[in-house]
């Protein structure tokens, strides 16, 4: 079949199964672009100024995006039947018995580890608060293999000496596999993969582990940051690493590997967040065109036939959700990327892709 030939493609509501959209007046500005996607719902990331560490948080913070949501609709016929899946931050301070609570009453589906070193210093935006005690966590996971909540995991290490393009992989060897060993049961989520030996690792353990997959770790190497002068725009945690991982990264998920799944780390900051010439903030924005985005990717690797399950079906069940019986398309129509959304840079502004989302 010449897939040239496809003028639109048909498939199962889709599932962002990582997403910031912030708090106040930013969610409000962007929360219309995960919106107009046809999402089911995303995994809401707990990264905020003021981390989603309680039972307490978490509540109120769903509350606030579901204000947010109606408030997009308002005076409209259509309503979202949008569902935030709500996670965990967690903390050196938590307790076991916290975690399964906030899970069996639907404070969370899922526990997100950040790490940080002695003097608070993580890895990547808002990660201040995040474990500095890994082995002090077991406890934790333990209750968590129990009770079948799931571990998605940013998986960097934090220490300075280690190089920035092997933090990922030094992270998976240090710490994730020790955590994969102690509790065979435990669901894991490897968030945002870009190292090939990462990819490698998930596509063949003989453990419960997924990965999330960005747009901008498919389409961007580490050149891209640099090229022409530094590019914020292009910077994100963890960073595009080198041409051969972007392709071995890629390679797995359009050639329909199910341990991996779409996820779009779509971080919002403000242009002025971005533009800092020190401690410029880490973060791409892609939920305008999420769908679309990704739809390139597969068709340019001639592989549309494998949209649907990365989309739509990957190890959905870990997040408590099922395949939506509710179908979306895809069509072979341009659409041109805006340049801002509320004062967000967009990712490849300006470009134009060949698909859209009807
Ligand atoms: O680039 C990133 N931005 N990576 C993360 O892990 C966090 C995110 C954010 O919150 O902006
Ligand atoms: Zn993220």
């Amino acid at each position: 079949m010449n897939q040239k030939q496809i003028e639109s493609i048909t498939i199962p509501r889709w599932f962002d199964r990582h997403l910031h959209i912030r708090d106040g007046d930013m969610m409000r500005k962007v929360l219309p672009s995960t919106l107009n996607q046809r999402a089911t719902g995303a995994v809401i990331m707990p990264n905020l100024i003021d981390p989603i560490s309680t039972v307490e948080k978490a509540m109120d913070y769903r509350q606030r995006i579901q204000f947010a949501i109606n408030a997009v609709f308002t005076g409209q016929t259509a309503n979202s039947d949008f569902l935030p899946c709500m996670t965990l931050y967690l903390t050196d301070q938590i307790s076991p018995e916290e975690v399964v609570r906030g899970f069996d009453q639907g404070a969370w589906s899922g526990v997100k580890l950040y790490m940080a070193d002695q003097q608070g210093q993580g890895g990547t935006t808002g990660s201040h608060s995040g474990v500095k005690n890994l082995l002090g966590r077991y406890r934790v996971f333990e209750a968590m293999e129990k009770h079948g909540i799931p571990l998605l995991g940013h998986f960097e290490a934090v220490e300075r000496v280690v190089d920035e393009f092997d933090r990922e992989v030094v992270s998976l060897e240090r710490d994730l596999m020790p955590i994969l060993k102690s509790f065979p049961n435990l669901e894991v989520v490897f968030e945002h993969i870009t190292d090939g030996r990462a990819a490698d690792f998930v596509a063949e353990a003989d453990h419960k582990i997924n990965a999330t997959v960005t747009v901008q770790h498919m389409t961007l190497n580490r050149n891209e940051m640099f090229w022409g002068g530094m590019n914020p725009v292009n910077y994100c945690k963890p960073v595009p690493k080198r041409e051969e991982h972007r392709q071995k990264v890629r390679r797995y998920v359009t050639s329909g590997h199910p341990r991996f799944g779409a996820g779009t780390d779509s971080a919002p900051h403000d242009v002025s967040a971005k533009s800092r010439c020190s401690g410029c903030a880490a973060g791409i924005f892609t939920a305008d065109s999420a769908v679309e985005r990704y739809t390139a990717i597969f068709e340019e690797d001639d592989a549309l036939q494998h949209l649907g399950p990365f989309l739509s079906e990957n190890f959905l069940h870990i997040y408590g959700r099922k395949v939506s019986d509710e179908m979306m398309t895809i069509e072979h129509k341009t659409s041109v990327i805006p340049e801002y959304i509320g004062g967000v840079k967009v990712f490849q502004a300006g470009s134009t892709l060949q698909w859209k989302l009807v």
